[in-house]
C-alpha cells in the first residue's frame, strides 16, 4: 500500500486545474472555470471546476469528483493506479507501507500462481508444437478446425499430454510448491501423489487485462460424452470466474476503438472471430452476465453486441443477467446466429464480410427482442400479457437517467405499439415504478443516515452546487447527530490550533469525546479514529485530506459535514469584547459549547435509564444504590446547566 506519507505529499501538490486542464480546456467564469465535458458529448459547456474546493461537476452528465477521481474516471485507473500517475507526474517517490498480513499472504499466494501459471502455459505450449503427440493429435486437430499457426500463438493455446503426470513432474522438478500447484487445478492429488487434471486437453490460457494468465480453459479433443467438453481453472485468489471475460487483454484496443464490445460464448468463437479480422470481442463462458463483467466492458464502451447461436441454452442464460445492464447504463443489442451454427463454425463458412454484414443487419434492441419472444410465448393470454406489460415497464423503469429520458420514451412508444396498449397507460405504469425505486432508494438513505449522492439540483446561477442537498439531508439528522457532526467538524478544522499551553485542540477535543463516548454515529467515529490515526502518526489530518479519502462514502461524509453554512451566533459575538468575531476567533467557544450540548444530552440519557431501572426494581438495596446514582447524576445536570449559560447551544 502507498503510505500516507506520499498520499499527503501526493494530495499537497494536486492543482485540480492543472490536472483537467491537460484534458479540458477551461475558461473562468466567476469564482469557477468552465469547459466542454470529457465525459459525454456536449456542444455547450456545462463541466465546472471549483479551484477553492478542488472538484469537478458536470451539469449535463451529473460526473463529479476530486482530481484523483477524474484520473480514474477519463484513464479507467484505479485509486492506487492514479496516485501513482499523480506521483510520477510530480516527481513524487512513493513509499509502501505496511500492509496486513492477511493482504500480504493473498498477494503473495496471487503472485506465485501468476508466476505458476506463466510456466504451465510455456510447458504446455512446448508440448503443443514439440511433441510427437501433441504436433500428431492436438495441432493436427485445431490446424483440423481452420486455427493458424499465428492465431495459435497470439492466444498461446497448448496441449497436456494424455499421460498420468508429465506436467506434474515436471513443475515438481522445477521446485514449483505442491500446495499452490494444487491451487492452480492443473494438478490433482490422487493418494499423496501429484497428477495431471488435463490429460489429452487443448489448453486455453485465460489472460487478465494487463495479459497475465489467470487459469485455464482444458478442452477435450474432438467429441466424447464421456468426459466433459470442458475443465476450467477452480476458483483461487486470482481466478474469480465472476469477474472474468475470456479474450479482454486482446480486444481492449479495438473495443475502445470501434466503441463496441461483441460478446459471444466460447473460447473458439473469440479465437476465429480474431482470426478473421474481428477483434472487439470477449466471451462469457456460457453462464448469464455478472455485474464485474458488465463493469468490466463498461470501462472501454457503452455498447454491448451479444452474438449468441439462437437455439442454444447460452441465449436464456445471456438474458437473465441483462436487467444488469440496463442499470449499468449500458447499450445492449443482440444478434442471433442461425441454423444451429455458433459464432465460430458461422465465420468460418461465411467469411469476415458477410458476417460482419450479417451482425449489423440483424442487430436487435435486447428490450424489443425479449418483448418479442415473450409476446410470442403470451400468444393470446391475456392474464400472461397483463404480467409482461408490467414487467416490460419495470424494465424500462431501469433506464430513468436524465441523459437517457428520450431512450426511455423511444421504448414506450415501441412497446405499447408492439403489445397494442395506449401509450399514456405505460408512461404511468413507467412512472409508478420509478417512484418506487426512488422511494426505495431514499429509504435506504435515511437509514444509512450518512451521505450519499442525493438528488442534485440544477445550478441557477455560477454558483457550485456540491453532490448533495443540505438542506434536504439536514432534516433527516436529528439534533443529537448534528451536534455530533459539529464535534467532528471542529475536530477537521481547528484540531491542529492551540487548546492551551499544553494541548492542542486535537488533543483535548479527542480527549474528552473519547473519555466520555460522546460520538455514536458509527459513521462519525470512523472519521475520527482515521482523524486519531493519522495524527498521532504526526500527520495533519485536515479535511482536505478526508476529501480524497480512498473511500468514497467518507469522503463524500466529509464534504458534507465541512458545508454547512456555518453562521456566528449574535450572541456569541457579543461574548466577544465588541469585536465582530469570526469562527476563528471563537473555536474554543464553540467546542465548549458542542461538548456541553453532548455530555447534557448523554447525563439526561443516563438519568432516564436510571429512573427506569429504579422503576423496575424491588430490591431495597439496589433501590438505595440506585438512588444516590440519581443524586449524583442529577448534580452533573445541573453543574452542566450552568455551564450552559455561559454558552450557546
Ligand atoms: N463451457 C465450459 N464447460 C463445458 C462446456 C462449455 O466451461 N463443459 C464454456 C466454455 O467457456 C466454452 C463455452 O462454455 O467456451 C461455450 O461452450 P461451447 O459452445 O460448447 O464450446 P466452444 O467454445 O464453442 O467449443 P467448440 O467450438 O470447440 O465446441
Ligand atoms: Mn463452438
Amino acid at each position: 500500500m502507498i503510505s500516507q506519507q506520499t498520499i499527503q505529499q501526493i494530495l499537497s501538490r494536486i492543482d485540480i486545474l492543472d490536472i483537467v486542464g491537460s484534458y479540458v480546456k477551461l475558461k473562468k467564469r466567476g469564482a469557477n472555470y468552465l469547459g466542454l465535458c470529457p465525459f459525454h458529448n456536449e456542444k455547450t459547456p456545462s463541466f465546472t471546476v471549483s479551484p477553492s474546493k478542488e472538484i469537478y461537476k458536470c451539469f449535463g452528465c451529473g460526473k463529479s469528483g476530486n482530481s484523483i477521481s477524474f484520473i480514474m474516471e477519463l484513464e479507467k485507473y484505479s485509486y492506487v493506479e492514479a496516485l501513482k500517475w499523480l506521483a510520477n507526474k510530480y516527481n513524487i517517490e512513493i513509499e509502501e507501507t505496511y500492509v496486513s498480513e492477511e493482504y500480504k499472504q493473498i498477494q503473495q499466494t496471487a503472485d506465485s500462481l501468476y508466476i505458476l501459471n506463466q510456466f504451465a502455459q510455456k510447458y504446455f505450449t512446448q508440448q503443443l508444437h514439440q511433441s510427437e503427440e501433441g504436433i500428431d493429435i492436438a495441432k493436427s486437430y485445431l490446424k483440423e478446425r481452420g486455427f493458424t499457426d499465428s492465431i495459435i500463438d497470439k492466444f498461446q493455446l497448448g496441449y497436456n499430454l494424455n499421460q498420468r503426470d508429465a506436467f506434474s513432474k515436471a513443475a515438481v522438478q522445477e521446485q514449483y510448491n505442491p500446495d499452490l500447484l494444487l491451487k492452480t487445478g492443473i494438478v490433482t492429488n490422487r493418494d499423496g501423489h501429484l497428477v495431471d487434471n488435463y490429460r489429452g486437453r487443448i489448453i486455453f490460457p485465460i489472460h487478465n487485462q494487463s495479459g497475465k494468465i489467470l487459469g485455464f480453459g482444458a478442452r477435450i479433443i474432438g467429441k466424447n460424452d464421456r468426459a466433459p467438453k470442458y475443465i476450467n481453472t477452480p476458483e483461487n485468489e486470482i481466478y474469480i470466474k465472476s469477474k472474468i471475460l475470456y479474450g479482454t487483454y486482446f480486444a481492449r484496443q479495438s473495443i475502445d476503438k470501434l466503441d463496441e464490445c461483441l460478446l459471444v460464448e466460447g473460447y473458439t468463437d473469440v479465437i476465429s472471430l480474431h482470426q478473421a479480422g474481428v477483434e472487439n470481442v470477449v466471451a462469457s463462458g456460457g453462464t448469464s452476465l455478472t455485474t464485474d463483467q458488465l463493469r468490466l466492458v463498461k470501462k472501454y464502451t457503452n455498447n454491448l453486441t451479444i452474438i449468441y447461436d439462437g437455439d442454444g441454452a447460452g441465449i436464456k442464460a445471456a438474458l437473465r443477467g441483462l436487467d444488469l445492464a440496463l442499470e449499468e447504463g449500458l447499450n445492449v443489442k443482440l444478434v442471433l446466429i442461425p441454423d444451429g451454427e455458433d459464432p465460430d463454425s458461422y465465420v468460418n463458412k461465411v467469411g469476415a464480410d458477410a458476417f460482419r454484414d450479417f451482425v449489423n443487419a440483424n442487430k436487435k434492441d435486447f428490450i424489443i427482442f425479449q418483448l418479442e419472444i415473450q409476446l410470442k410465448d403470451a400468444q393470446n393470454d391475456t392474464h400472461k400479457k397483463a404480467q409482461l406489460v408490467n414487467q416490460i415497464a419495470e424494465t424500462i423503469a431501469k433506464i430513468d437517467k436524465a441523459e437517457d429520458f428520450t431512450k426511455q420514451q423511444d421504448y414506450i412508444r415501441q412497446c405499447s405499439q408492439m403489445m397494442g396498449i395506449e401509450e399514456e397507460g405505460l408512461t404511468n405504469l413507467v412512472n409508478k415504478h420509478i417512484r418506487e425505486k426512488l422511494q426505495k432508494q431514499a429509504q435506504k438513505q435515511a437509514n444509512q443516515k450518512g451521505a450519499q449522492d442525493a438528488f442534485i439540483p440544477p445550478p441557477e446561477d455560477d454558483s457550485f452546487v456540491l453532490p448533495m442537498d443540505e438542506s434536504e439531508f439536514l432534516l433527516l439528522l436529528n439534533k443529537d447527530e448534528q451536534n455530533e457532526r459539529a464535534l467532528i467538524r471542529c475536530l477537521l478544522e481547528f484540531g491542529l490550533k492551540p487548546w492551551d499551553e499544553s494541548k492542542t485542540v486535537a488533543e483535548y477535543l479527542l480527549g474528552e469525546i473519547n473519555d466520555n463516548d460522546l460520538v455514536e454515529s458509527a459513521n462519525l467515529k470512523h472519521i475520527m479514529e482515521i482523524y486519531e490515526h493519522w495524527y498521532k502518526e504526526g500527520l495533519e489530518p485536515t479535511a482536505k485530506n478526508f476529501f480524497y479519502h480512498e473511500d468514497q462514502s467518507i469522503s463524500t461524509l466529509v464534504v458534507s459535514i465541512m458545508d454547512f453554512q456555518h453562521e456566528v451566533s449574535a450572541k456569541w459575538s457579543e461574548h466577544y469584547d465588541g469585536k465582530i468575531a469570526t469562527r476563528e476567533d471563537l473555536y474554543p467557544l464553540e467546542i465548549k459549547s458542542c461538548l456541553t450540548y453532548s455530555k447534557l444530552r448523554k447525563i439526561r440519557r443516563l438519568i432516564e435509564e436510571n429512573q427506569r431501572d429504579m422503576a423496575n426494581t424491588t430490591d431495597f438495596e439496589q433501590q438505595i444504590l440506585l438512588l444516590q446514582t440519581h443524586q449524583h447524576l442529577k448534580q452533573m445536570e445541573m453543574d452542566l446547566t450552568k455551564l450552559v449559560g455561559t454558552v450557546i447551544l
